[in-house]
């Protein structure tokens, strides 16, 4: 039988943004945090690279914002890329104090003998400023965010729920327009519980699941995007997936990262026949932002007819490698690659969602009550091409906003009462669970054919064609079938490759992240795209 519960706070996802927000709220309130399958399956366990932040005497606050301005081509809100900056040494100090293990650097003693942290450098960043635990960030941010909330009793760490959609007083026809929970399938028990709250948090990640090759988890399907749309929220820049220049090209790898730190330490790309090509596309070479990159090796790929090019640090010391790459070295290895002896072979792959719900400094979205931070959300900070290692820092910046902000309106807002049971008694068992597949299938890979590094109107026609008739398959399955977790994330794949497509269809001119054949050109004036939905009546 379906369940009903109360908490005070509701947190949709159980990565790096949702778990801050959780430890950052204080210890009186009830707090659910949801995670659709087990609480690692999220994108902050892969991050390789680190966090962004300005931790060096030698760097400053304008170097960072203006090295995000630059590698946003135009489109980042400047007031939204300062919030954040100056926010990072405090987000990191408190990672710090969670007990986050970054790797320390031996190599410069504290005048009161402790050692600083190990600083690397990534594309477009003209300092040395990423903080890293090794070569596996996400993983140690991650163990040491749930340890911590695993000490806390007032945090309900949730596995295998899916949400489904949010309940709004909207779509209970009530007066006013606020967020009262949310419908979740608990994939032990098959039902669709309600979960009633005061504050609704979509922490869910991005969307790069939408194509076929991707450096991300399997659960990356956009889930908070669609959530919030259907809810009424505007979505802003989804037109601007970032690809990720170097993802391990081996027919069982899945898309294995090779972070960018190890071009940061001295890696080059080189073709098959061992030649540089990077300082032919920008003066920046391998450190250029990284749509440049994937975009060079995209077109350097299609013009050789070759399957991949090469990422080659072996001229680096063995030691040197092993240490601050165990993680790349390893995987690679269990390939068959000694990448401190020959070069690795690697393709660009999907790798982040720059657009999402349009929020302001605090998370809020369009809907009261709502609030959407990481991934998930649109902030302004990464324009139209998000930097290296400022994914990250916006988890940690906005989760710990939001829960100011929450905590400032405890007194004003009180828990839902009498929210409606989810109605199943109109659906029954699918029997052709193999339509959910194929639309998965068909979907990702017009997306990666007619949505990918390089657009033009025709491709985009295509795919609008195509999702359109996609969208009527699942809504009609929707209708009639219980929901699964793989129909629940096609319906938000489907529905935020729409919004994708009709985002980059709007923009007519190349830009960052954005690069259509038809429009090669810049336009003089930065615009974004933001879609409203049609709760608006436009
Ligand atoms: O290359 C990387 O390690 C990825 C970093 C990032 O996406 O920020």
């Amino acid at each position: 039988m379906s369940q009903h519960y109360q908490h005070d706070v509701l947190v949709i996802g159980s990565g790096a943004a949702g778990l801050t927000l959780a430890l950052t709220l204080p210890e009186h309130l009830r707090i659910a945090v949801l995670s659709k399958g087990n609480l690692a399956n999220g994108s902050t366990y892969w991050a390789q690279g680190g966090v962004a932040a300005v931790l060096d005497d030698t760097d400053t606050v304008d170097s960072h914002v203006e090295d995000t301005l630059n590698a946003g081509a135009g489109l980042c809100r400047e007031d939204s890329v300062r919030f954040t900056v100056e926010h990072s040494r405090e987000a990191i100090q408190w990672l710090i104090d969670q007990g986050v293990p970054f790797t320390r650097d031996d190599q410069t003693a504290h005048e009161d003998g402790g050692f600083e942290f190990h600083l690397t450098r990534e594309g477009g960043h003209s300092h040395r400023r990423i903080i890293h635990a090794a070569d596996a960030t996400g993983a140690a941010i991650f163990k040491t965010l749930l340890e911590q909330a695993r000490l806390r009793t007032n945090i309900e760490l949730l596995e295998q729920r899916v949400a489904v959609d949010l309940i709004t007083e909207r779509k209970l026809d009530l007066a006013g327009e606020r967020c009262l929970g949310a419908y979740v399938l608990n994939r032990a028990s098959g039902e669709v519980d309600t979960y009633g709250a005061r504050f609704v948090i979509l922490a869910t990640g991005g969307a790069a699941k939408v194509y076929l090759y991707t450096s991300n988890p399997d659960g990356a399907c956009g889930d908070g995007i669609a959530m919030a749309w259907r809810a009424g929220c505007r979505v802003g820049n989804l037109e601007f997936n970032q690809f990720h220049p170097t993802c391990l090209y081996h027919p069982q790898a899945k898309s294995f990262l090779v972070t960018e730190a190890l071009r940061g330490e001295g890696a080059l790309l080189k073709l098959p026949n061992g030649e540089r090509f990077m300082q032919r596309f920008d003066e920046r070479a391998e450190l250029a932002p990284r749509d440049i990159v994937a975009r060079a090796i995209d077109h350097e790929m299609k013009r050789l007819g070759v399957d991949c090019v090469y990422l080659d640090i072996s001229h680096k010391p063995a030691d040197f490698i092993k240490t601050h790459f165990p993680t790349v070295y390893e995987r690679c290895l269990d390939f068959g690659i000694d990448i401190t002896r020959e070069p690795i072979p690697v393709v660009p792959a999907a790798h982040y969602t720059c657009g999402g719900v349009v929020v302001d400094q605090s998370g809020h979205t369009d809907v009261p009550g709502l609030y959407a931070i990481g991934e998930t959300s649109f902030t302004g900070l990464h324009g139209a091409n998000r930097m290296a290692s400022n994914s990250l820092l916006e988890c940690f910046v906005y989760a710990r906003s939001a829960a100011a902000d929450i905590m400032q309106k405890l007194n004003q807002v009180s828990a839902p009462a009498n929210l409606p049971t989810w109605d199943a008694s109109q659906v029954t068992d699918s029997d052709e669970d193999v339509i959910i597949a194929h639309n998965w299938d068909e979907l990702r890979r017009f997306m990666w054919d007619y949505v990918g590094i390089v657009r033009t109107n025709k491709r985009l026609q295509r795919a609008e064609h195509r999702v359109r008739l996609l969208l009527d398959e699942i809504d009609e399955f929707y209708s009639n079938y219980k929901v699964s977790r793989d129909l629940i994330e096609l319906r938000n794949l489907a529905q935020v490759a729409e919004l994708m497509i009709r985002s980059a269809m709007e923009r007519k001119e190349s830009r960052g992240l954005h690069y259509t054949l038809d429009y090669p050109e810049m336009l003089p004036e930065a615009k974004d795209t933001i879609l409203r939905p049609p709760i608006y009546g436009d």
